[in-house]
């Protein structure tokens, strides 16, 4: 929604306009540009570190506004730490806590400068970069006047700021950024579904957004309720069965890979609201709900990711669409349903309908692509949230290669994911008098019998299942992201794609 800033690497340059900001590791002080801006300004840079008692901890902020003798408007000094241990994560953090200097209208220049045997790689300004812009995603849409805070809501006739980051190794700063940012819009595609009201957004809306990828390259096939129907996709169906408004299923293709190489797998549960259905949620905390399609929008976010790196693989992201609303004709506790598997299930809750959506996807996509593995993200149960917080996704799978990579992956785009246990005391609990499985095994190990279920539908192929409730959105801000849906899921899946499967 906001217009993230233009880009540009360059090498070492001193700033003379605008905004400058000077990153300062622990004990470092001023590199040679850092010193020639403080003795032009009679050192007053030196003397605001002194005052401040800014020693360069990581992640430390010092700005100095209109100093004397510099064309300058403000020098900002951003803190990076000790040297030799900073990971990615720490230098995306470090763009993102440098993106409070970032205006709209404004010239930026950050100078990465090397200082002693401190020596920044084009790698680290890269992510430096991709901090920043991704901290600077705001969904303001629907903000048409400035508010109280001083946030300029209303006017958004400010051109983007001009952010000009400099060091030695700016080559390769450029090269990188070009690939990464692919993956950083694929965060702000999600981001902004899931922040999308769902009045706005529904199936259909949601199914043309995925279709835009054609100009990506990306094939895209979107199914109607008739065609569902003739599929069997009774589980997925009864879901819609309430709403006024059509289901959808959304196939992305993207064929980067060797002709004849099998596809990964990625599905995503969209449910654009989940008001329960007949059991109905409670009307404190509902709204959040319209974020019930954070798996199916990361999947979004990663296909355009991957198209527009070109990445080499073969890929298949499919996306069931639909919405959870109480209605005369909608489904019932007690209603049996027969899924496309020929498996039958028995609503005992009609709250637990994302595992009914993703039953079908993965038979199909598994039926149809013979896929190499099918990763699915939902945000399926609200006792993930109860376990793991909102600081890992639950992860749950029948291969421990799937798993071991997804979690090396998840550490290294810091969006960790944990592993939690499948077995067949679990599965039991969602054994039906009446049908094949029933839909919810009850509040005990809630989570955990959700993946149960879905694992009915996966036969032998590797799968993955990622619980993102608690970390698809509602999440405290962090360092890269003050918006209510974070995206998360893109940079785990395009970590995993980019570094075990291309
Ligand atoms: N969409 C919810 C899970 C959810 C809750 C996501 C909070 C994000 C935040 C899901 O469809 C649901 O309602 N799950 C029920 C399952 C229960 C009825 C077995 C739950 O977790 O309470
Ligand atoms: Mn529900
Ligand atoms: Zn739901």
């Amino acid at each position: 929604m906001t217009e993230l800033p233009s880009i540009a690497f360059t090498k070492i340059a001193i700033p003379s306009r605008g905004v400058a900001i000077l990153t300062i590791a622990t004990k470092g002080g001023l590199g040679t540009s850092g010193q020639a801006l403080d003795d032009a300004c009679g050192g007053m840079i030196r003397r605001a570190m002194k005052v401040a008692d800014f020693d360069g901890k990581a992640k430390a902020t010092l700005d100095i506004i209109a100093p004397e003798g510099l064309g300058l408007d403000r020098v900002c000094l951003i803190g990076i730490g000790e040297a030799g241990d900073r990971s990615e994560a720490d230098w995306r953090n470090y763009g993102g806590v440098a993106s409070a200097f970032v205006k709209p209208g404004k010239n930026v220049s950050v100078l990465l400068e090397n200082v002693g045997d401190d020596s920044i790689s084009g790698a680290d300004a890269a992510g430096f970069a991709d901090g920043m812009c991704l901290k600077l995603y705001k969904f303001d849409r629907y903000k048409t006047r400035s508010s109280a805070d001083g946030e300029d809501n209303g006017d958004k006739s400010k051109k983007p700021a001009k952010v000009t980051i400099s060091l030695s190794e700016h080559l390769d700063a450029r090269r990188l950024h070009k690939s990464q940012n692919a993956v950083t819009e694929g965060v702000i595609v999600a981001r902004d579904l899931v922040n999308e009201p769902a009045n706005v957004l529904g199936p259909v809306e949601f199914a043309e957004r995925a279709r835009a990828l054609k100009k990506l390259g990306v094939h895209v096939e979107i199914l109607t309720e008739k065609e569902m129907t003739k599929l069997k996709m009774g589980a997925l169906l009864g879901v819609g069965q309430g709403s006024s408004r059509p289901t959808r299923l959304a196939v992305m293709t993207w064929n980067g890979g060797k002709p004849r190489e099998k596809p990964l797998a990625f599905i995503g549960k969209g449910v654009v609201f989940d008001t329960g259905g007949i059991s109905i949620k409670p009307a404190s905390g509902m709204e959040d709900m319209k974020g019930d399609m954070g798996g199916a929008a990361a999947v979004t976010g990663l296909m355009h990711a991957l198209a527009t790196r070109k990445a080499k693989v073969n890929v298949i992201g499919a996306i069931g669409l639909v919405e959870n609303m109480p209605d005369g004709n909608a489904q019932r506790p007690g209603d049996i349903v027969t899924s496309m598997s020929g498996q039958t299930i028995e609503i005992v809750n009609t709250d637990a309908e994302g595992r009914l959506v993703l039953a079908d996807l993965l038979w199909y996509v598994q039926d149809r692509f013979k896929p190499k593995f099918m990763i699915n993200l939902a945000t399926l149960t609200g006792a993930i949230m109860v376990a793991l917080g909102g600081h890992h996704a639950g992860l749950f799978s029948n291969d421990d290669d799937l798993a071991a990579n997804l979690a090396a992956a998840g550490l290294k785009a810091d969006e960790p994911v944990w592993r939690m246990p499948l077995g067949k005391d679990y599965d039991k609990m969602i054994d039906s008098r009446f049908a094949d499985m029933k839909n919810t095994g009850g509040r005990m190990a809630g989570a955990i019998t959700a993946a149960q279920f879905l694992q009915r539908y996966v036969n032998d192929v590797p799968w993955a299942h990622l619980d993102v409730a608690g970390t698809a959105m509602g999440s405290k801000k962090t360092d890269i992201n003050s918006s209510w849906a974070s995206g998360f899921g893109v940079r785990l899946l395009n970590q995993l794609v980019a570094e075990f499967y291309e």
